[in-house]
């Protein structure tokens, strides 16, 4: 059987967990890639750490180089996170005409035209499957079996870390701030949850969520984003009231040549598919114009899940070398010219803190009739108190609708505070 030597960039979390499938797994992993694949370099900070796996002081090193110029590897693995020097070294190792797989969302997401177009030049593959979903084959699935169908729509819950936060927030009523220490106490959220709970991870999985399954160019930035860090207990109670759970979802929805996306906690019917997805589970939520719908489900995070998407891509790599099949993969097509359209219309979900006297909800029903939108229906709680939360589900409108709404109502003193404002997703 032919030899392929792969390198490893990092022996994180990952890297632990990519080397110990390659310890626990080898037999299946040459069988499935006709090929006998062993690890040859690790790029790690320190040579003397304790490690969770056994490694072999020879295999370490502290210098990239040691991989890049070595022409015994065909594989590197980047397993760093961030962008610097991650993107440095996936840019260095395919013009070194190195194979390349990839964990990194950030990179993937604000580089992967620029570095799929030097793989391209040079001949050799990128592969990211575990940037989006950890251990569930998306990328995989979305360019290869899917990819026969357009897409109407995908909404994926994609940062384990928030939908933990928010099924805990859920099933024992506790609020964010208790249910955030708790995790990062278990190790389940980091020390600085700053990207996953202001959604920024999410726009990064979904940016290239998009560019797999609509071939357009979305810059992570410019995707319209809210995390969940003001999402209340007493929210997520009213939306239970309603028969909802409130998820953060990261959503595309093409309409005609038109594409709306966006990352924001959203009102999830209790019969929709993902209202059921709990804890780190991750799931891809989608309708083609052939499959219809369709939901892949796992382990969005972790170890193991994510180290088994990674060596997927190393067998699928190691499949292809020394034969005549093109490693490379192509940038997908903008075919249908979309473009993007914004947050678009929704159906909202609006708590307001209202002072509690006759004619109250005849003004802000008024405010809302005004400016064109329809109320699906109104809750009031009344606990005896000067100011009462009020619950608005409105019918399908626009942010601007909303906004001048709530310039009309603060005209008058009677609302206190627009306490919440969530979109609603329907099914
Ligand atoms: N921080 C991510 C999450 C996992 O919580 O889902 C890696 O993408």
């Amino acid at each position: 059987m032919k030899k392929i030597n792969i390198g490893l960039l990092g022996l994180g979390n990952v890297g632990t967990g990519v080397y110990s499938i390659f310890q626990t797994n080898h037999d299946k992993i040459s069988l499935s890639a006709q090929k006998e694949l062993s690890i040859k370099k690790i790029l790690v900070n320190n040579l003397n750490k304790d490690r969770e796996v056994s490694v072999s002081p020879d295999t370490l090193t502290t210098s990239a180089k040691d991989l890049f110029n070595d022409p015994e590897i065909d594989i590197i693995v980047e397993l760093l996170g961030g962008i610097h020097p991650a993107y440095d070294y996936i840019k260095e190792a395919l013009k070194a005409k190195k194979h390349v797989v990839t964990a990194n969302k950030a990179v993937i997401a604000t580089y992967g035209r620029e570095l799929i177009q030097i793989a391209i030049d040079n001949h050799v593959a990128l592969r990211y499957e575990a940037s989006v979903g950890g251990g569930i084959p998306i990328i995989n699935t979305l360019s290869k079996p899917l990819s026969v169908n357009h897409f109407e729509e995908m909404i994926g819950i994609v940062n384990g870390t928030t939908n933990y936060i928010l099924t805990q927030m859920t099933d024992y009523g506790l609020d964010y701030d208790e249910v955030l220490k708790a995790a990062q106490d278990k190790g389940f959220a980091e020390a600085d949850p700053t990207s996953d709970v202001e959604g920024e991870d999410a726009a990064y999985k979904l940016s290239i969520l998009i560019s797999t399954a609509f071939g357009m160019e979305v810059p992570p930035a410019s995707i319209p984003r809210e995390g969940i860090t003001k999402i209340s207990k007493d929210d997520i109670e009213y939306a239970s009231q309603f028969g909802y759970k409130i998820k953060l979802l990261a959503t595309a929805k093409k309409s005609d040549d038109h594409l709306e996306f966006h990352v924001h906690p959203t009102l999830v019917p209790n019969t929709h598919p993902l209202a059921s997805v709990s804890n780190e589970f991750n799931a891809l939520f989608l309708k083609g114009n052939a499959v219809d719908e369709l939901m892949l489900y796992g382990k969005g995070a972790g170890s193991l899940p994510t180290g088994s998407a990674v060596v997927g891509d190393i067998v699928e790599i190691a499949k292809i070398i020394g034969t005549n099949f093109d490693p490379t993969i192509s940038i997908p097509e903008n075919s249908g010219n979309l473009k993007p359209s914004g947050e678009g219309i929704s159906k909202y979900y609006i708590h307001f803190r209202v002072e509690d006297k006759p004619g109250a909800l005849g003004i802000i029903s008024t405010a809302f009739g005004n400016n064109g939108i329809s109320i699906e229906t109104v809750m009031q709680r009344s606990r005896g108190e000067k100011y009462v939360p009020v619950i608005y589900i409105l019918h399908d409108c626009t942010r601007e609708q909303l906004n001048s709404t709530f310039d009309d109502i603060s005209k008058d003193n009677t609302v206190k505070e627009v306490r919440s404002i969530l979109r609603v997703e329907e099914y």
